[in-house]
């Protein structure tokens, strides 16, 4: 697979707004389930405006250190920091979760009853904001990721990249201070997995911080750091120098 240019562009614009307080802290986390260790002893931090991808084998822990650092799963061990306050994962999380956290799955996971505007209200309408603006803003949304005139559609109506879309305008619906996607691209074609690169890195250009699990050592190589991990630990971590 091979990417326009112009993305060039963008990473080295989405470079300077990058910062260094740290919006993620991972101490020491690790993970059992049923006695086999599947997290070890992960330490990592992810700076405000980063664009952290996350590669590496199947069954290397990828999505559950992702499930963990979008406080989606509970560490066995270890801390977890966000915006340097300590989670509590026995308190519940999901107002964090729905104000700052978006999270964009490998199946979209688009309720299938909702038509794609619909999809997009429902994080803001659990989020206290009303019927009027959300359906205003998910408008916008929907408009911005080319979905324009696809709002009344229901899932099964659209492809599968347009879900896809749906389902990262959803994610972003309460402008979350951080995206997670776990192999966003994973079902799309090669059109549709540079769509949404396109998206991700123009979200990251905006100040947005993004963590993206990928296969694919090319589309790794969008974000500004690479993480590689093998047998539920973090093997290598290279910054990417764009340019
Ligand atoms: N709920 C669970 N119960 C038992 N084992 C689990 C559970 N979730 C994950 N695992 C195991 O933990 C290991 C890591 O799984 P994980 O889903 O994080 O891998 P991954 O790197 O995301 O793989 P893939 O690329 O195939 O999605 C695997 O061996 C998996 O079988
Ligand atoms: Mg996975």
């Amino acid at each position: 697979m091979s990417y326009p240019l112009h993305f060039n562009a963008l990473s080295l614009k989405r470079k300077k707004l990058r910062n260094s307080k740290a919006l993620l802290r991972l101490e020491r986390v690790s993970k059992s389930i049923d006695g086999n260790t599947i997290l070890r002893d992960i330490n990592l931090e992810i700076g405000e405006g980063e664009f952290l991808s996350i590669l590496g084998a199947s069954g290397s822990g990828k999505s559950s250190l992702l499930y963990i650092m979008a406080l989606l799963d509970r560490p066995t061990s270890g801390e977890v920091f966000f915006e340097e306050d300590r989670i509590n994962f026995d308190e519940e999380l999901s107002p964090i979760r729905n104000s700052k956290i978006g999270f964009v799955f490998q199946f979209h996971y688009l309720l299938p009853e909702l038509t794609a505007v619909e999809n997009v209200i429902v994080p803001m309408l659990k989020a206290g904001i009303t019927k009027e603006k959300s359906l205003k803003r998910a408008g916008e949304l929907l408009k911005k990721l080319g979905l324009e005139g696809k709002e009344d559609r229901k899932p099964y109506q659209l492809s599968g990249g347009e879900q896809q879309r749906v389902a990262i305008a959803r994610a972003i619906a309460n402008e979350p201070k951080v995206l997670f996607a776990d192999e966003p691209t994973g079902n799309l074609d090669s059109k549709n997995s540079e769509t949404v690169m396109d998206i991700f890195l123009k979200l990251n250009s905006e100040g947005n911080t993004i963590v993206m699990v990928t296969h694919e050592e090319e589309l790794a190589e969008f974000g500004t750091r690479v993480l590689t991990m093998s047998d539920g630990r973090i093997l290598e971590e290279r910054a990417i120098e764009k340019g």
